[in-house]
């Protein structure tokens, strides 16, 4: 399969082929319409379903065409940002509930995946967390205890991670973490969603999204889904102007995947501890069992604000080679965006300034997996009102004061784009640009997204960024217009596919 828009593929796009489905054809009505049919959407979908709730699925591109096709699919409770980071944010009952539902989000997972037989690879194994060459560890003695306290008693140190080519020095070992193939999943997902009763629509991009009495979701080719409650799942709220996008930050990072020898590298998750850090697995390919795929991500930045994909591949493959010696040639490469939330955790509930029947997932922050598996869990207690005791710590509307040093820092930063009005383009002619390349221009007052195709034809559009008006920026890695702001994506042709903006570049 082949996602939305962007130009690389991922491993897990080579090697899957999600059910096609069809465009929503006439007005419907169910109870719960879920736009976005990725993790988090399919999850919450196939829960209320399996529990008797008429649900509808949209989703503008294909089955998860969106970030979860292009995760690396780590399932972890170690915490990327640290419990000891959380619970100077959330307090201690808070990190404890951050291991708990996390650790269960793995554990659902495993159940679905077994209750419904969706053979997708699911294996449990460990991680390990160590720091680079000559730093103290120092970090692993504090979140050792951390983790402890936050009820994952099981953590320990080890003297290192368990790869033979190249010594780590101490590690913290955690148990019982897991990997699978996530389209593969979505798949077995999609299919029990649909033997439950439910009905999914591609090709079905959502415009209008209005909660209340009249709660009703309208799309661009007309039909629409009338409802008594709304999930938006969209992994960045296309429905929310504000709120939630002054509380999270996008940030594109970089995959490779290498084969390797079968056997060479013992499978674990591991990951180091600089920022951006790496974070690296094994993939078995069925079509060569005496090989597997090693697959390495880090090297994030801020999206829009970098356009050096080619230099952070690179990166990763050195990085890679110095450690695993044994990789064969770079296979895959690919890149995708994460939602940093200011305080570490996603959000998901209610969405904030809305009708209490239009609910949010998103704020993934890298730990999509889990978080997208505990919306599932999570709004569809909120939905048929029983209580959770993950609400309030996920709650979208949350504010937690000790996070305002990264929010304020985050929204200097969105501020500091919109100098890009005042400055002169990135060329001064179209005759600048190669085939196959975009650019910035300035016209008079205006700031012009300029692309020339590979036949050679020039396509100019309005470089305004139609969610709240910074400049977007070129990505040659992936052909694609990125907002430096809040992390909205569009194809090269100006079509938008990644929110919050749910509309187009306009032509000039
Ligand atoms: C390179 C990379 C590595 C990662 N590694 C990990 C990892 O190891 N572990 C982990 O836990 N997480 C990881 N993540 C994060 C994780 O992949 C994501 O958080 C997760 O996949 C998001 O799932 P989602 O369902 O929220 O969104 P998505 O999968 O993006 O799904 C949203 C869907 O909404 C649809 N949509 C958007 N707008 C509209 C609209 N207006 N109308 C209709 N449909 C719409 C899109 O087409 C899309 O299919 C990684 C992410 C990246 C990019
Ligand atoms: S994503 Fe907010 S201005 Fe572009």
């Amino acid at each position: 399969m082949k996602d939305d828009a962007q130009r690389t593929t991922s491993v897990w796009m080579a090697t899957a082929t999600t059910p096609s489905q069809q465009r929503l054809k006439e007005n419907i009505r169910t109870d719960v319409c879920i736009v976005g049919a990725g993790i988090a959407g399919l999850t919450t979908a196939y829960l209320l379903a399996k529990e008797g709730r008429s649900v509808v699925v949209l989703d503008d591109g294909a089955i998860g065409g969106g970030m979860t096709g292009r995760t690396t699919a780590h399932l972890t409770n170690a915490f990327d940002d640290r419990y000891l980071e959380m619970e100077k944010l959330h307090g201690a009952d808070g990190a404890r509930l951050i291991a708990e539902s996390h650790t269960a989000a793995i554990d659902k997972v495993e159940q679905i995946a077994r209750d419904e037989h969706i053979d997708c690879g699911f294996e449990r194994l460990d991680g390990f967390l160590f720091v680079p060459p000559n730093e103290s560890i120092d970090v692993l003695n504090d979140e050792l205890k951390a983790s402890h306290r936050a009820g994952l008693v099981d953590v320990e140190m080890v003297e290192r991670a368990p790869i033979e080519t190249f010594d780590t020095g101490p590690a913290l070992r955690f148990p019982r973490q897991a990997q699978f193939h996530p389209l593969d999943y979505l798949t077995g997902l999609t299919r029990a969603f649909t033997r439950a009763g439910g009905r999914i629509f591609t090709e079905t991009h959502a415009t209008n999204i209005t909660g209340g009495a009249d709660a009703r979701v309208e799309t661009s080719h007309g039909p629409a889904v009338s409802c008594d409650v709304i999930v938006v799942a969209t992994n960045t709220p296309v429905n929310d102007r504000v709120a939630i996008h002054t509380k999270q930050a996008p940030y594109v990072t970089y995959v490779i995947g290498v084969r390797v020898p079968k056997g060479s590298i013992t499978r674990a998750l591991y990951w180091d501890t600089p920022d951006p850090y790496h974070y690296v697995r094994l993939q078995t390919d069925k079509e060569n069992p005496a090989s597997e795929i090693l697959i390495v991500g880090g090297e994030d930045h801020k999206t829009g604000q970098e356009n050096d994909g080619a230099e952070r591949f690179a990166r990763l493959e050195q990085w890679t080679r110095e450690r695993f010696p044994q990789t064969g040639g770079v296979e895959f490469r690919w890149s995708g965006q994460v939602m940093e939330p200011v305080d570490g955790i996603a959000y998901i509930g209610a969405n904030p300034l809305d009708e209490e029947n239009v609910f949010i997932a998103t704020g993934d922050s890298g730990q999509g997996m889990t978080h997208g598996t505990i919306a599932g869990m999570l709004l569809s207690d909120l939905i048929q009102d029983r209580k959770n005791p993950w609400a309030d710590l996920y709650s979208p509307s949350r504010i937690r004061l000790r996070s305002m040093g990264e929010y304020a820092s985050e929204n200097l930063n969105v501020a500091g784009q919109f100098t890009d009005y005042l400055t002169a383009g990135e060329i001064e002619s179209v005759d600048q640009l190669e085939p196959g390349d975009g650019a910035i221009m300035r016209e008079g007052l205006s700031k012009l997204a300029v692309y020339r195709d590979d036949g050679g034809t020039v396509h100019k559009l309005s470089a305004v960024c139609p969610h709240l008006g910074c400049i977007v920026a070129w990505n040659s890695t992936e052909k694609t217009w990125d907002c430096p702001c809040h992390g909205s994506k569009f194809d090269a042709d100006g079509r938008v596919y990644q929110g919050p903006a749910n509309g187009d570049l306009s032509s000039t």
